[in-house]
């Protein structure tokens, strides 16, 4: 006797993805198959009702998110939860869709996605996620889901919060691009530069998450080696004047970890200071 197969129910959590930038499209493509039933929408192109989705992931700019939720207020179902990306903005980010749908959230990941083509590796990054009940619960899940570990921390200034990962990832590419130009003007191939910057810094990074900020200083401010802090001082005036400000910024804040660690004599710590002072005085003087 033959069996009929009855076609089984589609059960997968159904996510629409607003926002076709670097971050939507790496959630989108990372969010695992088996789970999620997921569609990656234009922000642009406007809304379209979605009365099935059981998530809808606001993935537009920051200065763009209250229009762009504002405009899908009538496309929301009231059984889905809403939750945006953004850094800076709790669940108000999203006001205009919070009493349309089942909640509101912020699902924050704290990484950087440079290139909507390369999402980076997301397993064990924290996603900041705090809002509605129901919102954070779907919220945490996508984020378990997606290999990264969910936070909450209801008290914290969610713009102090972005200035901090703001200050690191980017502020990093910055450092980065300098010690490019710098590497390149020393005489490294330019196509090679980055590729040698990149492990450097993955280093940097494992030594921040096992040892703490202030224990991963390496170098000769750390040793309070004032004979190199002076060459690459002179190095600078003579072939990169343009990064000698950010040097100069980034040895201060390098001075203070020292101290801290202790282990340079405080008076080489103390020439490495007048020898960082000096010369952004004798630049200013040279300028005016
Ligand atoms: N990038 C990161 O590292 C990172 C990390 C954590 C959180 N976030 C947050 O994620 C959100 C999205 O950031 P993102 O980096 O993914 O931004 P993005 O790549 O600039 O994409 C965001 C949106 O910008 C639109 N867009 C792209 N090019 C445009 C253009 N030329 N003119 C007007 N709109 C344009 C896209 O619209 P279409 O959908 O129509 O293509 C897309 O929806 C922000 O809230 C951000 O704070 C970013």
């Amino acid at each position: 006797m033959s069996v009929r197969k009855e076609s089984r129910p589609d059960r997968r959590i159904r996510v629409v993805v607003v926002g076709r930038g670097k971050v939507g499209t790496a959630l989108a493509r990372a969010l695992p198959s088996k789970k999620y039933l997921v569609e990656l929408r234009s922000a642009r192109t406007g809304p379209v009702p979605r009365p099935n989705a059981d998530v809808i992931v606001f993935a537009v700019r920051d200065a763009q998110l209250l229009s762009v939720a504002g405009a899908w207020a009538s496309c929301v179902a009231p059984k889905s939860v809403c939750v945006h990306v953004a850094g800076s903005m709790g669940p108000e980010g999203l006001a205009p869709l919070r009493n349309r749908c089942r909640g509101v959230a912020q699902m924050h990941p704290l990484a950087s996605f440079a290139d909507a083509r390369r999402a980076p590796d997301l397993s064990g990054v924290h996603v900041h996620v705090q809002g509605d009940a129901k919102a954070r619960t779907v919220a945490s899940a996508m984020a378990r889901a997606l290999g990264c570990v969910p936070r909450s921390m209801p008290k914290v200034d969610l713009v102090g919060y972005h200035l901090a990962a703001a200050l690191l990832a980017n502020g990093s590419a910055a450092l980065s691009a300098a010690a490019e130009a710098a590497l390149v003007r020393a005489g490294c191939p330019s196509q090679l530069a980055h590729r040698l910057l990149g492990p450097l810094l993955r280093t940097v990074a494992e030594n921040v998450t096992n040892l703490g900020s202030i224990r991963a200083l390496t170098g000769p401010v750390r040793r309070g080696d004032v004979t190199t802090v002076l060459k690459h001082l002179r190095w600078l005036e003579a072939n990169a004047p343009a990064t000698q400000r950010g040097y100069q910024a980034a040895v201060k804040f390098q001075l203070e970890m020292a101290r801290a660690l202790g282990e340079a004599l405080p008076r080489d710590l103390d020439a490495i200071e007048t020898a960082v002072l000096t010369s952004s005085r004798s630049r200013k003087s040279t300028r005016a």
